[in-house]
């Protein structure tokens, strides 16, 4: 008998337990592995797994953003980016968890960590590269080189460039330079872009479309920013000064870090409106 049809708990009928084959919950729960007996521990490990998966869900619904652009179909992009911030609410909303420990606790047991690092999760790296996030040197520093997604994505467009793509197909002048520029390269903000999206804010009406997508990937980034933001308070709360595990200055680099903003332009352009 293979794990899938398990007798249910009880051992009172023969039906596999289809809740845990479904969504291989055993295999989910075998997966956290302690190296201390803290109990910190491994709500640490269970809250980074959530984390993890909830990285995952948002670049899926991202993901979906990008595929209808490129389909002009702003609309459904609009509805992909709404559940896009609907969940990075939810990964935002996870601190609350991690905050709970003491920082006494964490250090109790953080020696076990090694140099792992947030920096090593290929996933966040997935989502940052796919939302238009393309710091390429990280993915040497952070050995990421292993993961064949990462190289996969840095060859496609983000979901900015298809983005301003789409601005372009629709009459507003986006540079062609940006419009054909190599995906694999980071973004570099553009002024014929900040006045492009000027000119969206300037007539909502005329351009219907490119505001209410404007609106929502602003959204998403203000979100991503939270995110950060909220891990940076997490990390003095833990650590205060203290070097992280993998190698940096702590919270002094993760402030440098912090001052990044997905969609650019859609920042800037408001000390110009
Ligand atoms: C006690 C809790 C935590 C502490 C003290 C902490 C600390 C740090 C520090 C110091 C860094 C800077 C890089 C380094 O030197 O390691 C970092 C980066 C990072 N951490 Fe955390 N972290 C914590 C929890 C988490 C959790 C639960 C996640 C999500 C699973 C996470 C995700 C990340 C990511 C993605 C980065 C890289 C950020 C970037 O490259 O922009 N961290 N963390």
């Amino acid at each position: 008998m293979n794990q899938h049809n398990r007798h249910d708990q009880h051992g009172q009928h023969d039906q596999p337990n289809q809740y845990v084959a479904y969504a291989r919950m055993d295999a989910l729960h075998a997966l956290q592995e302690p190296r201390t007996s803290s109990p910190f521990e491994m709500s640490f490990i269970l809250i980074s797994q959530v984390k993890e998966l909830l990285f995952r869900m948002v670049h899926l619904e991202a993901d979906q953003a990008r595929a209808r652009l490129a389909e002009d179909r702003p609309e459904a992009a609009c509805r992909a980016l709404t559940r896009t911030v609907r969940n990075q609410r939810v990964l935002t909303g996870c601190w609350e968890s991690m905050n709970a420990m003491p920082a006494d606790e964490f250090l109790g047991f953080r020696d076990t960590l090694g140099q792992a690092s947030g920096t090593q999760s290929f996933m966040y790296r997935l989502l940052e590269f796919t939302l238009g996030n393309r710091a390429t040197a990280v993915v040497r520093s952070a050995d990421l080189t292993a993961f064949p997604v990462l190289r996969a994505e840095l060859g496609r467009p983000s979901l900015y460039d298809e983005v301003l793509r789409f601005l372009a197909r629709r009459g507003l002048p986006v540079p062609e330079s940006v419009v054909a520029r190599d995906p694999a390269v980071p973004y570099t903000p553009h002024d014929a872009v900040e006045k492009v999206w000027l000119s969206v804010y300037h007539d909502p009406d005329g351009h219907r479309a490119a505001y209410d997508l404007a609106e929502q990937l602003l959204e998403v980034a203000y979100q991503f920013s939270r995110w950060r933001a909220t891990h940076l308070l997490v990390v003095e709360r833990m650590l205060g000064g203290k070097r992280g595990s993998g190698g940096s200055d702590g919270a002094a680099w993760l402030r440098t870090v912090n001052e990044h903003r997905f969609f650019p332009e859609l920042w800037t352009m408001r000390s110009l409106l």
